[in-house]
């Protein structure tokens, strides 16, 4: 079948072990079942694959990819769980220590069929097309817990989202702005700061800039260059809820005074649960809010997608079909 993997890793040149062309069909193990790909998105998460990070050199090669949306094989149209926890698991699948995600232990989604167990599909509801139902089982299911699971934020709550662009940025915009919250964003980028306002944002600034108010939260992608400014633009007590580092992981200065003196708290974020996918499905499906998708290519043409996410030249999903 036709596959978009990793055959080597560079930290410096990630696409250098990018490939395209055939892989071996995937054999469904008992309980597990073969979708059909219809569309699937790129996460940073598969630029993180191909510099070698969370990724075996031994897995290798490796299909890339976490999301997918497809057909089973009874052809009911699926949106895959990308989070595969221990047969034997059976609470929150994201704290289970034995969990992967698709394109780490098991193949990947950049392909014509994936495999997964039979609990890792959820309906697609048949108000949301097969692109759109690929960019959730990433980037919108993590907006989706760091802001209601794990920042735990209600309507009226107010909330800054980090460097705009991404695709977990626009989700949060979109979603926090569907669940009646106050919303600040920032973005190196004037386009994009005028983007994010058309999305939902009430407000934006530059990366780094002064809000007009302290906020009870903020969420977390960019990292080392942003932290600062993220701690403090909370309020007393606020919030941040973290879920990634694109930027790196080890900001310049980490403030702890201003975390316990302000009594911060700070928050790790991880993918979601099958139950919050589906509540995502459902919260599309009723509220008509649509991921903001920056471009639709066939599979053949993935490598133009992952240029463009390394070069940060995207706002919102790159989607790939079949
Ligand atoms: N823990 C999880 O489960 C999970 C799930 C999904 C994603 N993630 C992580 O979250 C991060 C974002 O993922 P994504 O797929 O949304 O990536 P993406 O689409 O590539 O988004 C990256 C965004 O980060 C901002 N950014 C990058 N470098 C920056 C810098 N130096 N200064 C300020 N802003 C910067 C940019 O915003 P502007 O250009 O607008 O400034 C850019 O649009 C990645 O690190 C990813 O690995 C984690």
């Amino acid at each position: 079948m036709f596959a978009v993997y990793a055959e080597s890793f560079s930290s410096d040149d990630p696409l250098s072990g990018l490939r395209l062309g055939e892989r071996p069909d995937p054999k469904p193990d008992s309980g597990w079942t073969t979708v059909q790909v219809k569309a699937a998105s790129l996460n940073h998460h598969d630029l993180w694959s191909l510099r070698g990070v969370g990724l075996k050199e031994e897995a290798l090669p490796m299909i890339l990819g976490c999301d997918a949306a497809g057909l089973d094989e009874d052809g009911n149209e699926v949106v895959v769980h990308a989070v595969i926890s221990d047969p034997s698991w059976t609470g929150d699948e994201t704290l289970d220590p034995k969990r992967s995600l698709l394109s780490e232990r098991y193949q990947g989604t950049l392909a014509d069929k994936v495999v997964v167990p039979r609990r890792n599909v959820v309906p697609k509801p048949a108000s949301l097309s097969f692109e759109v139902a690929a960019c959730l089982p990433t980037a919108w299911l993590t907006a989706y817990r760091m802001l209601f699971t794990q920042g735990g934020l209600k309507p009226g709550d107010s909330v800054l989202v980090q460097g705009a662009g991404g695709g977990v940025a626009t989700a949060l915009i979109a979603l926090a702005r569907a669940g009646g919250l106050r919303v600040f964003a920032t973005s190196r980028d004037e386009t994009k700061r005028q983007r994010a306002l058309e999305l939902g944002a009430h407000e934006v600034v530059e990366s780094g800039g002064r809000l007009p108010q302290r906020v009870d939260a903020v969420m977390e992608t960019v990292g080392a260059a942003t932290w600062s400014h993220s701690l403090k633009s909370l309020r007393q007590g606020g919030i941040v809820v973290i879920s990634g580092a694109t930027s790196g992981p080890n900001p310049e200065r980490t403030e702890l005074n201003r975390v316990f003196f302000l009594q911060l708290r700070v928050v790790g974020s991880t993918m979601g649960t099958r139950a919050e996918l589906g509540a995502l499905t459902e919260l599309l499906d009723v509220s008509g809010v649509r991921p903001v998708i920056d471009r639709v290519l066939p599979m053949e043409q993935a490598e133009d997608g992952f240029k463009a996410m390394a070069e940060g030249e995207l706002f919102g999903k790159i989607v790939f079909t079949r």
